[in-house]
């Protein structure tokens, strides 16, 4: 009798037992999500780099949307479902960070959005959106951009230019004229020389040995740094208000605006320039390439631009109110960061085991929210693969929960609309006062990064 009421107990106490783990989810955890790791070290990169969107899509074909790999020198769980992306995306703050490269963390400085989480991302962030948020775009800086973009698209004409090029310089110009105009453009050049190593060494393995990418990207740092501290201290002696995003930052009347250190106010502006660098001027270079490709949306996005034209004087700055109206150069400036996939995916890091759909994802892990596939959608996007601006031009579709061009949740990009303010402002001067024709085969690669390698030639003329 006494055998029979233990067995009964352990029973009962083992189906509690059993029933507490299943609640709990332990039980239906399947440890990691399936794939392969690759050579030891190495993992799977070599072949990430060399097939990129193909080794992805195999992958997937195999493992499923959520699969394990090794890349770039870090065990990564790659995820390609959409519902679960903006999961992970709106999960900040519970147990995942940003994951970015430790070159580009360094180079960048330990304030620099990317690399800080918590209450210290939240005023980095507050104090960033402060000085580009949508109604300082209309009462400030829109007229400014203007101005940088009518600067710089003089004397194209009769030219051979290389467009990838002059898109970097444009947004150099502009953020610059807009962070500190005056004592920018003296020392212009060799900002520019800085910066142009800066943004190279972040794209490297951290190996701080003489003659490396990442080596001399921190020495670009710290000049930088010491340029812009030249000029911070500058402005304090002379106490002379100039109206633009340094003189805010040095401002302290302000609750928020006043509360960063010179450390973090100069990663705050270098992440400003680093930030819209690549995204802004590799959307600009595609959205003319698909313009030249697409004569009938060139002749349409011209119309639109010269009709605003013709209610001013050659003089007259383009306005918020002008800027609001271009509503088929939003939509081709959308359609090109969708097909031209500028923005592939974010990274993310554990900071606990975490659990991902079943799956348990080890601490330390890189998440890699792969967007670009969703880009190419049929259920989505009708006829994916062709350049079709009007699919955007329902202003409300640019917020589609599908669409991750400008990333989600906590960190959704705060400089969009300064970012299509400015292609909007570069397309506005050039598609007015230019036409153009390729010059040669203009090779583009499109995986890991939008870049042409040799530069993509046009000749320009007068319109
Ligand atoms: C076409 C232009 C742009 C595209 C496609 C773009 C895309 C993105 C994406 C996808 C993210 C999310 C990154 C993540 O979740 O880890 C992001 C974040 C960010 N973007 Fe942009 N961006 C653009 C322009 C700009 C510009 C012009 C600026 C500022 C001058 C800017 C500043 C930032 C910053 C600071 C973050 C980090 C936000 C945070 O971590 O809270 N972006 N951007």
């Amino acid at each position: 009798m006494m055998v029979v009421m233990v067995v009964l107990v352990v029973v009962v106490l083992g189906l509690g037992f059993g029933c507490w783990l299943f609640h709990s989810g332990l039980l239906r955890l399947k440890g990691l999500p399936p794939g392969t790791m690759g050579w030891p070290f190495f993992g799977e990169t070599s072949e990430f780099l060399r097939d990129g969107p193909s080794f992805m899509k195999n992958q997937r074909a195999r493992y499923g949307s959520l699969f394990k790999t090794h890349i770039l020198g870090c065990p990564t769980v790659v995820c390609m479902d959409s519902e679960l992306n903006r999961l992970i995306l709106m999960s900040e703050g519970k147990g995942l960070v940003p994951g970015y490269p430790q070159s580009m963390l360094n180079i960048l400085g330990k304030s620099n959005i990317a690399a800080v989480h918590g209450s210290l991302h939240k005023t980095m962030r507050t104090v960033m959106l402060g000085l580009i948020n949508p109604s300082e775009i209309r009462d400030k800086l829109l007229l400014k951009i203007d101005q940088s973009m009518r600067s710089l698209l003089t004397n194209w004409n009769d030219k051979v230019i290389d467009i990838q090029e002059k898109t970097k310089e444009m947004w150099l110009l502009s953020i610059l004229n807009l962070i500190a105009a005056s004592e920018t453009g003296p020392v212009y050049g060799e900002l520019k020389f800085e910066i142009y190593k800066l943004i190279q060494g972040t794209l490297s393995l951290p190996i701080n040995f003489p003659g490396t990418n990442y080596s001399r990207g921190m020495q670009a740092r710290k000049k930088i740094i010491s340029i812009l501290n030249k000029i911070i201290n500058e402005r304090r002696t002379s106490q002379r208000f100039r109206d633009d995003m340094l003189d805010s930052l040095l401002r302290n009347d302000d609750n928020t605006k006043g509360k960063l250190s010179d450390e973090q106010i100069i990663d705050l502006l270098i992440t400003l320039i680093y930030s819209g660098f690549e995204t802004v001027s590799a959307t600009s270079m595609m959205a003319v390439k698909f313009l030249s490709d697409h004569p009938k949306v060139l002749e349409e996005i011209r119309n639109e631009h010269l009709e605003i034209r013709k209610r001013k004087l050659s003089e007259d700055a383009m306005d918020w109110n002008d800027y609001k109206s271009m509503k088929l150069t939003r939509a081709v400036i959308f359609e090109t960061s969708r097909i031209a996939n500028v923005v592939n995916g974010v990274l993310r890091k554990t900071t606990n085991d975490m659990e991902l759909n079943g799956f348990t994802i080890p601490k330390g892990w890189k998440i890699y929210v792969y967007t670009r596939e969703t880009n190419y959608d049929p259920f989505l996007y009708c006829e994916p693969l062709s350049f079709n601006p009007w699919r955007w031009l329902d202003g409300t579709f640019e917020f589609n929960q599908n669409f991750f061009g400008f990333g989600g949740g906590a960190r959704l990009c705060p400089g969009k609309e300064l970012g299509i303010a400015t292609i909007t402002a570069f397309l506005h001067y050039f598609v007015t006062r230019f036409r153009w024709e390729e010059v040669g085969r203009n090779e583009i690669m499109k995986f890991p990064r939008v870049e042409a390698p040799n530069g993509v030639h046009i000749k320009v003329w007068s319109y």
